[in-house]
């Protein structure tokens, strides 16, 4: 069974991440898998309340379904931030509960609110009350710290799934607030995919998406098993071409594989689109498509050339036919 069109679900996504899925990262993910469920960057509630709205909100069209990802911890904010969402046609929001950098934890919000449940069912409740139907949903953690008890994270979970939130993303592993650097909590804390089954074997009624640590389409088959959804983060940024095949084989869909050639020469009139209107320099955007040749004759060359500033003067369509010069020619 695969989900209809335009029924929101999460059987696959492409997981927030500070710097990487920004608008121009999601229009490229757009071009190689209609279907999957595309993440902002973090925004703070502070940086929406005070700062430019537009320059954090605005998306292109295409990138639907697209989810706005808040990091805050009050309320009233969040609930703010939410309508905005709504008025600027988001498909979801959510609220970061897995982040443990140390400047998140100063604003007392990210992985840290995993320690207050009750205060995390109060901010879900405030954006469900205006959320009037869009989704509100959970990113989390397994744990903090060195606590592997399952009935920490089953607590939260039903704690805050009790203030309205039907969906939760996991992050596989604990996080660990003292000594360990955000990358680092992306690597040492073990992965315990058991403990994120057993969440959906608990709570058949929720919608539990396993995230973490996943690298490959049989990987990602084998956690549909026991899961609703796989959010992908690091490999899908660097290998994206691993999402070609999933609207065929995870969503049903018979439309043609996609080509890396094609999809490349719709980035380059993205850019000079850019360029042109808005004054974007094409290496702001070609930096999240380095990843597109990955594994193919010639890679190498390819992205070096992509990611040579000294041709930034140089209008993308001839930076594209020097680095597709490079390639193997069957590769093109
Ligand atoms: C560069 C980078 C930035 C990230 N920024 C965020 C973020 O803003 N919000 C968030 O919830 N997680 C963030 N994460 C964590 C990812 O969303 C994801 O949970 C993590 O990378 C594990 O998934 P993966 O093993 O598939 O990469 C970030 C990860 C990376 C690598």
């Amino acid at each position: 069974m695969f989900p209809e069109p335009g029924v929101p679900d999460w059987r696959l996504s492409v997981a927030p991440m500070m710097d990487w899925t920004d608008r121009h990262c999601r229009y490229f993910h757009r071009l190689i898998t209609k279907r999957t469920r595309l993440y902002t960057e973090m925004v703070t509630t502070g940086a929406l309340r005070h700062g430019d709205q537009p320059r954090h909100l605005d998306y292109n069209p295409e990138e639907h379904p697209l989810a706005l990802q808040l990091g805050g911890s009050e309320p009233d904010e969040l609930a703010f931030c939410t309508q905005l969402a709504r008025r600027w046609g988001y498909d979801e929001v959510n609220l970061n509960c897995g982040c443990p950098s140390e400047r998140v934890q100063r604003g007392a919000f990210g992985a840290c609110l995993m320690n207050e449940p009750a205060l995390v069912a109060d901010c879900v409740k405030a954006m469900v009350d205006v959320a009037d139907g869009l989704p509100v949903t959970v990113k989390h953690r397994i744990g903090i710290d060195k606590e592997e008890g399952y009935g920490f994270v089953r607590d939260f979970v039903g704690t805050v799934a009790a203030a309205g939130c039907r969906v939760f993303i996991v992050h596989a592993r604990n996080a660990w607030l003292k000594g360990l650097s955000p990358k680092e909590n992306r690597e040492i804390p073990p992965l315990r995919y058991e403990v994120v089954y057993q969440l959906k074997r608990d709570f058949p009624q929720l919608t539990i998406v396993l995230n973490g640590g996943v690298q490959d389409n049989d990987a990602i088959a084998h956690h549909l098993q026991h899961v609703d959804g796989v959010m992908l983060g690091r490999e899908a940024y660097h290998n994206p071409w691993l999402m070609a095949g999933w609207d065929r084989r995870f969503y049903g869909e018979n439309s043609p594989a996609p080509d890396r050639a094609v999809v490349e020469s719709a980035m380059v009139a993205h850019m000079s689109q850019l360029a042109g209107r808005h004054g974007i320099p094409w290496s702001h955007v070609a930096r999240h498509m380095l990843g597109l040749r990955h594994g193919q004759a010639g890679a190498r060359k390819w992205r070096q050339i992509w990611s040579d500033h000294r041709l930034k003067t140089q209008p993308p369509h001839e930076v594209s036919a020097a680095a597709l010069s490079a390639l193997d020619p069957a590769a093109r």
